[in-house]
């Protein structure tokens, strides 16, 4: 098999059209491609992604690469870039450093614009990735919709206040773009689902009609090792990958969401999103070993705190409450060397969940309220339930400039729950030759190890 990285070239158009989400119920999306979600993009570990934007909307935009460890200056925030302005055309390049289960979304005007579709996975293969009998990406998400299917806009004071609170969540329930889908699998096989939660605010809880199934991956590829379960919380931005199956000829299975009450004016409940049915029987060749890899621990769980990233809400004269770091909106946090350990220590305050995202670096839960987590993984995204605390590990590698953490609910985000923070080269502060060295790099494609 040849395993030679290569250049992977893709366009995205940003534009706005309509968008089938069931028959006869069209929404005036966003996106790209005019398809909703994006497309998928696929490539190798180890090979060059080279995405072309442009922008056909009449807002600027820009395209965050969620979980991808790539230079700072590809990352898509407006803290690396000029904002893509209507008519512009932008080109991200980088090495695809991990495999797993990634996406891209629009980091401009995001609750505006990830709510109306811009949005698409990205799916980054090893070779020595298990084998399976196929493969499904489901991308969830939901949509607020008045009666005549067209987004609805929060103007009023009470509305908009719930909204900042509770994060936007509609009742239009989607995946992959669609409503009530029918998922098809034949009997007998063993797929991998790569489920990226893409909503705005939603807790997705899923449950397969009470079926095991098992959990092989996370934010950062690869668990260690399956771990059998019949339900798994995704909060927004993270990923899940699980192998499903095998079920038997003709039965049904609804894919449901279980209440999850993470606090909010809405009322939490059940809600099904799609069915799966189950085909005629297939042979299978899947096969997943009990070891799928190891995962180094970064640091032991009494590591000394280096960081405290305080998470919390307080009140506002003008929007009901605000969304807080260190007791500060839209904050600028204190730098990090190349090289020196993180273990931060973030801790959620308030009485409602966050889903706490850093960019660009994965890290390790060391410990959840004091007790070492079930299980090693890589993270870029992790629940915060009301008054918690995470302990987490990770390494700011050599790849220094402007990064950023914040609540993936993006009306959070948006009402301030963010920081940005500089990683510093300690030892060669030379922003010149850092430029050019990174610069060097993108035209020679970084050899697999
Ligand atoms: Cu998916 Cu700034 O995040
Ligand atoms: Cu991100
Ligand atoms: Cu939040």
């Amino acid at each position: 098999m040849n395993n030679q990285p290569k250049e992977v070239v893709y366009n995205l158009e940003a534009s706005e059209f309509n968008w089938d989400i069931a028959p006869g119920k069209t929404v005036d999306a966003w996106g790209f491609n005019k398809q909703l979600p994006g497309p998928e993009l696929r490539a190798n570990v180890g090979d060059t992604l080279v995405v072309r934007l442009t922008n056909h909307l009449d807002e600027p935009t820009m395209i965050h690469w969620h979980g991808l460890r790539i230079p700072a200056a590809m990352d898509g925030t407006d803290a690396v870039q000029k904002p893509v302005a209507p008519g512009e055309v932008f080109e991200y390049r980088f090495v695809l450093p991990d495999a797993g289960t990634f996406w891209y979304h629009s980091h401009a005007n995001e609750t505006v614009q990830m709510e109306r579709g811009m949005y698409g996975s990205l799916i980054v293969e090893d070779l020595t990735d298990p084998v399976f009998d196929g493969e499904k990406v489901l991308m969830i998400d939901d949509m607020k919709l008045n009666p005549e299917h067209e987004f609805t806009n929060p103007g009023w004071f009470v509305p908009r206040i719930v909204e900042r609170h509770d994060g936007r969540q509609g009742d239009t329930l989607l995946i992959n773009g669609k409503e009530n889908s029918v998922i098809e699998i034949a009997a007998g096989q063993t797929e991998r689902w790569r489920i990226i939660n893409a909503s705005s605010a939603r807790y997705f809880s899923l449950y397969l009609g009470g079926k095991e199934f098992k959990i092989i991956g996370t934010d950062g590829g690869l668990l260690e090792h399956p771990r059998t379960v019949t339900n798994v919380l995704i909060t927004p931005g993270e990923r899940v990958d699980i192998a499903v199956g095998p079920f038997n000829e003709g039965e049904t299975i609804l894919l449901e969401s279980l209440k999850y009450d993470r606090i909010t004016f809405l009322k939490a409940k059940r809600q099904q999103f799609a069915t799966i049915q189950v085909g005629n029987q297939k042979a299978s060749i899947a096969h997943l070993p009990e070891t799928l890899r190891t995962i180094e621990p970064l640091a032991k769980p009494d590591a000394e705190i280096t960081r405290k990233v305080r998470l919390s809400v307080g009140p506002s004269f003008t929007d009901g409450m605000d969304f807080l770091v260190n007791g500060d909106v839209h904050v600028n946090d204190q730098p990090v060397k190349v090289g020196e350990l993180q273990i931060w220590e973030v801790s959620n305050t308030s009485l409602m969940d966050h889903p706490f995202h850093l960019h660009g670096f994965f890290f390790q839960v060391l410990e959840e309220n004091g007790k070492a987590p079930a299980y090693t993984a890589w993270k870029d995204t992790v629940n915060l339930p009301p008054r918690s605390k995470m302990k987490i590990a990770w390494m700011p590698d050599n790849r220094p400039g402007t990064w950023m953490y914040h609540c993936h609910i993006i009306e959070h985000h948006a009402a301030g729950m963010m920081a940005n923070f500089e990683v510093i080269d300690g030892n060669n502060p030379n922003k010149e030759s850092m430029t050019q060295a990174h610069r060097h790099h993108h035209h020679h494609p970084m050899t697999k190890h």
